[in-house]
């Protein structure tokens, strides 16, 4: 079967970190073509070096991983409090002392793009400035790009603001160029994610799983749900995971077409994406695939076996 290439930009973070250990447990079916860190949870230094050090521990040295954007396009970065300081709470990776790539994400997202000739899939589990920052520089990678899945926005309601999730906000305006660049994109928003509150029964499965993979991912999980406990809440949910999930296991969502846009200039609803649900705009082009629900028995089973079941090289 031929491998899927895929390039992934995170911004690592507690939820990236599972989802990026996800996709290095699916390179039978995946070209990882390249990872990418952009400014969101926590500073760039910080996303990157999670990112490298995540990847290098867990054996996949040969996969090029790069640095991204610092800061929004025409914003200040404002950060999350709920990733602790390093972005992994109190996990620790060990140093990965690899070079990242030469060439920054935008530039390792358009080379992978021009390689791939029009097959490549783009995942962005962080704010979306390296996506709109390739657009903005080679405006003809919107013809290279096969499909793009995106963990930010939602459809109703928010967690930075109450119309707004955590990524859009950051960067709205990258957002909105992506959004209005003509590409396929798949938005797994918020109202969805927020319903993967990691069941009992399943962090006990990973954690029997004797893999560093498995061990890692629980240590994550651990960090999230004592410091949602200490916040005064139960759960801990996987928003980044379900984005990368969609990829490779695309029945667990139900999707729907909208023509979706971005609020840059509201004041209460910075970065709140606004679809057109009653077709009240009959003249534009639905944009946007969105999803609206989750088979979570689905998911959580896939989530499980993918753990259980991966034999490292
Ligand atoms: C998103 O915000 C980040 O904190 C998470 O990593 C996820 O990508 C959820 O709003
Ligand atoms: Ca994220």
């Amino acid at each position: 079967m031929k491998k899927l290439p895929i390039v992934m930009d995170f911004d690592t973070g507690t939820d990236d970190a599972i989802a990026i250990i996800c996709a290095l447990m699916h390179r039978d079916c995946l070209d990882i073509k390249a990872i990418t860190a952009v400014a969101g949870n926590v500073p760039l230094d910080a996303t990157a070096a999670n990112t490298l050090n995540i990847v290098d521990f867990l054996g996949h040295t040969d996969i090029p991983v790069a640095r991204g954007a610092a800061a929004p396009l025409t914003r200040e970065l404002k950060c999350a409090i709920s990733h602790g300081k390093t972005g992994l709470g109190d996990v620790v990776v060990p140093t990965s002392t690899r070079a990242f790539c030469e060439k920054d994400a935008a530039e390792v997202i358009y080379d992978a793009a021009v390689e791939c000739a029009g097959e490549l899939v783009y995942l962005a589990t962080g704010p979306q400035t390296n996506i709109a920052l390739a657009i903005q520089r080679h405006p003809d990678i919107v013809n290279l790009i096969k499909k793009v899945y995106i963990m930010g926005g939602c459809l109703v309601g928010g967690n930075t603001t109450p119309a707004t999730e955590f990524n859009a906000y950051v960067d709205p305006e990258a957002l909105q160029v992506l959004f209005r660049s003509g590409l396929d994109v798949t938005m797994i928003g918020l109202d969805v994610t927020l319903r993967t509150a990691v069941p009992l029964w399943v962090k006990e499965a990973v954690s029997r799983v004797e893999t560093p993979e498995a061990q890692l991912a629980t240590k994550v999980i651990d960090f999230c749900l004592r410091r949602n406990k200490e916040w005064g809440y139960d759960e801990a949910n996987l928003h980044d995971v379900v984005a990368f999930c969609s990829i490779v296991n695309p029945s667990v969502l139900t999707l729907k077409k909208y023509y979706v846009d971005v609020e840059t200039e509201g004041t209460i609803t910075r970065g709140m994406t606004v679809a057109d649900f009653r077709d009240v705009c009959p003249d534009k082009e639905k944009n946007i695939w969105c999803a609206e629900d989750i088979d979570l028995g689905r998911f959580w089973s896939w989530f499980v076996d993918l753990f259980k079941n991966y034999e490292r090289r």
